[in-house]
């Protein structure tokens, strides 16, 4: 069996763990696992814990069945779409943990793959990225508990090990100098940063969104992909710009770390993505950036060029995470 998964942005870390379902080795169901962020993370599971059985959950046979074959005898493809709910409970019934990659999160209505996971006592966690997706799954929090489902939502790197790094700078901060009084992610990714398609999809849907941020204890709303700084984010990237975003983790850094001033800001290269990005928050109409199919029609015609860029920038990826003195 599975160990409880870490207690740090946990809604049901408390809990018991979920009755273990019988069987010889622990199942592992990574939905998205066709995707750049799933495919990555069946992969290192598999290398982590070979005990394990990694099930490749999408809607793309070809590529799930390849991967599959890569990982081993251990691993098969299973067709799942986290659009169809009793597709998804059966397929969970049979899984001790659900890993969802399946994005993009935002303008989801619904928490399917978590309600799926109470519902048949299996463990749960999530790459989410969306602000009013990671608070729509907090609120499962006591249904979750009271299944003894361990259940994390909102676990990638940013947000995810970004609000690891907020609690570890703010108790650090508390312990040496006193209350912090303003709290800033800044992020940085060259080209695509190596992610999916998805991702791209995600960036434009997040142009669409007013930007949530907290300024002395206050909720402010803000334009996305405006309030520039410049931001030196050290050695191999150094100084970038980075344009305010709606991100989760500045609500729960002001709501769980308690940081009255919190805002997160993102940037990417070459420079002249930055300003298309400006651009296309300026000037496309919000219907179509809150669309998603419209949105991954746009993905489907600048995919190209965006992965033709990242063959000159690199896929680089930075994070710094800062309290002002
Ligand atoms: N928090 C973080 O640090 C972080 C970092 C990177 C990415 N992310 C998020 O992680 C997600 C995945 O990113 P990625 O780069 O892996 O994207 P990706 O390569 O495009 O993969 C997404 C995968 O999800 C699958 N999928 C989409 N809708 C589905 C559905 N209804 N049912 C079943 N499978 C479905 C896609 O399969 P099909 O072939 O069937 O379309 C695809 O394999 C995105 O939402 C992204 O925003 C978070």
């Amino acid at each position: 069996p599975l160990r409880t998964p870490p207690a740090a942005a946990s809604s049901a870390a408390t809990a018991p763990a979920a009755p273990s379902k019988p069987r010889s080795s622990a199942r592992v169901l990574v939905l998205g696992g066709t995707g750049r962020v799933g495919g990555s993370t069946a992969t290192a599971l598999s290398k982590l814990r070979p005990d394990l059985n990694i099930l490749i959950g999408g809607r793309n046979r070809e590529k799930g069945e390849s991967l599959a074959s890569e990982l081993g005898e251990q691993s098969e493809f299973v067709k799942i779409d986290t659009g169809n709910a009793a597709m998804l409970e059966k397929a969970l019934e049979d899984v001790d943990l659900v890993v969802h990659t399946a994005g993009p999160f935002q303008r989801e209505a619904e928490c399917t793959v978590l309600q799926a996971a109470i519902s048949t006592k299996t463990a749960y966690i999530d790459v989410c990225d969306d602000m009013d997706y990671s608070w729509r799954a907090k609120a499962f929090h006591e249904e979750a508990k009271a299944q003894g489902v361990p259940a994390i939502t909102t676990a990638g790197i940013y947000p995810g090990v970004s609000n690891v790094m907020a609690a570890e700078l703010v108790n650090a901060a508390r312990s040496e100098d006193g209350e912090p009084e303003r709290l800033r992610f800044f992020y940085y990714t060259a080209g695509s940063g190596g992610a999916g398609p998805t991702i791209l999809a995600t960036s434009f849907l997040l142009l669409g969104e007013d930007v949530i941020a907290y300024n002395k204890g206050e909720e402010i709303k803000l334009k996305p992909y405006s309030g520039v700084l410049n931001i030196d984010f050290g050695k191999g990237v150094r100084k970038r710009d980075v344009y305010l975003l709606n991100l989760p983790e500045v609500k729960s850094a002001h709501k769980f770390l308690g940081v009255p001033t919190v805002s997160a800001r993102f940037g990417t290269a070459p420079f002249f993505w930055n300003w298309g990005m400006e651009a296309f928050a300026n000037f496309l109409p919000v219907e179509l950036l809150r669309d998603k199919d419209k949105v991954g029609k746009l993905v489907e015609q600048i995919d190209p060029l965006v992965r033709a860029i990242d063959g000159i920038v690199g896929e680089r990826v930075s994070m710094r995470v800062s309290i002002p003195l």
